[in-house]
């Protein structure tokens, strides 16, 4: 990543209604992205932060490596899918061979608008909200781009005001949903994955038109399960400078669970967050695992 000596400024710049990070995002290269070329075979991993970005990156890299993890230990996932938006990511991509594996936090409108005319394929993953607010207050701990917040509550106000990178948690799953019958798009949640992970990378083989035999198929479950990517550095980003993430403050693999809100969230905390969640949701047919 460029610019590391910026990053420490946490400035947030609004563009076209969306918070790019300063020294990590340069909106003329965001802003080119919908210019993008799209391949049939391109893959796009989408999602709000925090909700198994680097847990989809991981199945994705197993399922194209067959299950054999050594191939794809020499790299970070990051490095091996990474995110479109990233400074200099873009031009990369262009000619970048085939299958061409991307992730993206970015709101649809950024997007290069052959994804609505079915061709490429998107793997939306969405997370309940509620745990994605806590595992991004304790991201916001390590990941030294972003501000510390001040405390939990300062924290939770700015999550449902979308004063967050890049926008609200419903705007982003509102308007990327609102698309999904005209995209070859796969939804799939942190809670499906959570609860049964063999159909889950079931499921996301067949979308990417892999067949796995059962050895295969086994063995990439095995290497993405959370107690197995907690000792895997490349899953944990450990290589990244300490500038970027204070790791001895938090760990990307840091809970990997449903319904930690809990241990976070106060009763008022948890009634004014469903009151807005019904108010935002209201004219969208999702529904999420809250805990199990
Ligand atoms: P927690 O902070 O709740 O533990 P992202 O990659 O989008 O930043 O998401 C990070 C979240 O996904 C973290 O949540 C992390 O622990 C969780 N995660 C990553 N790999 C996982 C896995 N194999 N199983 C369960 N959770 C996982």
């Amino acid at each position: 990543l460029n610019a590391v000596n910026t990053i420490n400024n946490h400035e947030l710049v609004k563009f076209k209604g969306f918070k790019l990070i300063m020294g990590i995002h340069d909106p003329e290269d965001v802003d080119q992205i919908c210019n993008l070329e799209i391949r049939d075979s391109d893959v796009f991993v989408v999602t709000y932060p925090k909700s198994g970005t680097i847990w989809m990156q991981q199945i994705l890299l197993l399922v194209e490596a067959k299950g054999d993890l050594a191939a794809i230990s020499t790299f970070s996932n990051s490095e091996l899918i990474p995110w479109i938006e990233l400074d200099g990511r873009r031009q990369a991509f262009i000619t970048a061979p085939s299958p061409r594996l991307r992730v993206t936090h970015l709101q649809y409108k950024f997007m290069p608008a052959a994804l609505r005319q079915k061709k490429g394929k998107v793997i939306y993953v969405a997370r309940n909200p509620k745990d994605v607010l806590v595992s991004y207050f304790h991201f916001h701990n390590i990941a030294n781009m972003l501000e510390t917040p001040k405390d939990f509550a300062d924290f939770f106000e700015k999550f449902l005001r979308g004063d967050v990178f890049g926008c609200s948690w419903f705007e982003h799953i509102k308007t990327w949903c609102s698309q999904k019958d005209d995209m070859n798009m796969l939804f799939i949640t942190y809670e499906e994955m959570i609860q049964d992970l063999k159909s889950a990378v079931e499921r996301i083989s067949v979308f990417m038109e892999r067949e796995l035999t059962d050895e295969q198929l086994a063995n990439v479950v095995k290497y993405s399960t959370f107690k197995n990517m907690k000792k895997i550095p490349q899953a944990n980003y450990e290589h990244v400078s300490p500038k970027m993430f204070s790791q001895h403050r938090g760990r990307f693999m840091r809970k990997g669970t449903i319904g930690d809100w809990k241990n976070h969230f106060t009763v008022a905390q948890n009634e004014r967050f469903d009151e807005v969640f019904h108010r935002e949701m209201k004219d969208c047919a999702l529904s999420f695992i809250w805990d199990i």
